[in-house]
């Protein structure tokens, strides 16, 4: 019989820290293909590779793990409204889930620096919206302000209900594959998701539900990259406006799991990162978010510097679905934009322009 998907919190319950008399607000999230990527493999010269599709979440990134519980959190504590600063996929979660539990939702966001699918996502779910002139970095310092001054319940990832829930991202690699994989490959913004992995890794390994925590490696686009620079970046730059971010909230807990885990850090170039978005759709089948490539952009640079080892089993995880944003797949390499020719509708002329020969 067919197994429903109950959300992450009713499938992890016993291993997350929430009451069992806490509301819970869910829209199902979680339970994401583990995607076979044998041309992922193929072209990083590892033995094998899957990619966690994130984008199959409710709202269409890795976040509704994480809103799940801060909005069940929240409402268990009272609050009536909820506050996040967002480059536009916590603030289309947030704006789902608060929705859901029938409550408030302000979201603050840089100003036209969001894509139009996101922003349309905080729309539809009845956000009050506020685009602010001033980058992620400026939003998430408001956001903090604001819930520490006024009736309003921060979900951003400094609130460790959201790593609490996108560790569930682990968990389910290993109850997928029955081990941990040797690498595993993130793009890295605030590095609240980097640092719930390997939460949720640690948590297996303690439990001995695994032996080793994978290498974590964390990959951010190269104009926005303070990991790699060591330091905050004051005006961080990409086109992967996801990630565009130069003061990252889990500094702390990202550079543990990356020590703990003998995990890297590493910057790519847009040029890098919208490359690998095209691979990733035209070859394993998977559409993203250009930012959502930048972790498997990451690996590749790596291989070609010959630092994946040939027996390496690699999991990577896509953040975001490519409808987000998906102007990006309208572009061919060089920028131009692609227009499906039109055509009469007429067969003859249909299999001409296709170049189709006859069946004998
Ligand atoms: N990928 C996508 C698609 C994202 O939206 C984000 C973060 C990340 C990766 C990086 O995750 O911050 O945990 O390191 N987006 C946030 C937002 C900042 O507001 O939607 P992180």
């Amino acid at each position: 019989m067919a197994h429903l998907w109950r959300g992450v919190i009713r499938e992890y319950m016993d291993r997350l820290d929430i009451k069992s008399d806490n509301p819970i607000i869910t829209l199902g999230e979680g339970g994401t293909p583990l995607v076979q990527a044998p041309a992922l493999a193929k072209l990083v010269g590892a033995e094998a590779a899957w990619l966690k599709f994130e984008g199959m979440n409710p709202t269409g990134s890795f976040k509704d793990r994480g809103m799940t519980m801060a909005v069940s959190k929240a409402v268990g504590h009272g609050a009536q409204a909820v506050i996040c600063a967002s480059t536009g996929n916590t603030s289309a979660s947030a704006a789902a889930y608060a929705a859901a539990a029938g409550i408030q939702s302000v979201v603050l966001v840089p100003k036209g620096k969001i894509s139009l699918g996101k922003l349309s996502q905080a729309v539809a779910h009845k956000a009050q919206i506020l685009q602010v002139k001033g980058n992620f970095d400026d939003c998430l310092r408001l956001a903090r302000e604001l819930s520490e001054n006024y009736a309003v319940h921060l979900v951003n990832s400094v609130n460790p209900d959201r790593i609490e829930g996108q560790k569930t991202g682990a968990f389910e690699v290993v109850d997928a594959l029955g081990y941990a994989p040797d690498l595993h490959v993130l793009p890295v913004g605030n590095a609240g998701n980097y640092s719930a992995y390997f939460k949720g890794y640690q948590e297996d390994l303690e439990a001995g539900r695994i032996y080793k925590i994978p290498q974590m490696w964390g990959y951010q686009a190269e104009g926005s990259a303070p990991f790699t620079v060591g330091h905050p970046v004051a005006k961080p730059e990409t086109i992967a406006t996801a990630i565009r971010i130069g003061n990252p909230a889990s500094w702390d807990l990202a550079q543990n799991a990356r020590e703990v885990s003998g995990g890297r850090f590493g910057a790519v170039t847009d040029a890098e990162i919208l490359w690998m978005h095209r691979f990733l759709s035209q070859e394993v089948g998977v559409f993203v978010e250009p930012s959502s490539a930048t972790g498997a952009a990451g690996l590749f640079k790596a291989s070609k510097a010959g630092e994946v080892a040939a027996g390496s089993k690699i999991v990577v995880t896509v953040t975001g679905h490519g409808l987000k944003d998906p102007m990006w797949a309208l572009k061919d390499e060089r920028g131009k934009e692609i227009k499906p020719t039109s055509v009469s509708a007429k067969a003859a002329e249909v299999a001409e322009r296709l170049g189709l020969s006859k069946s004998s």
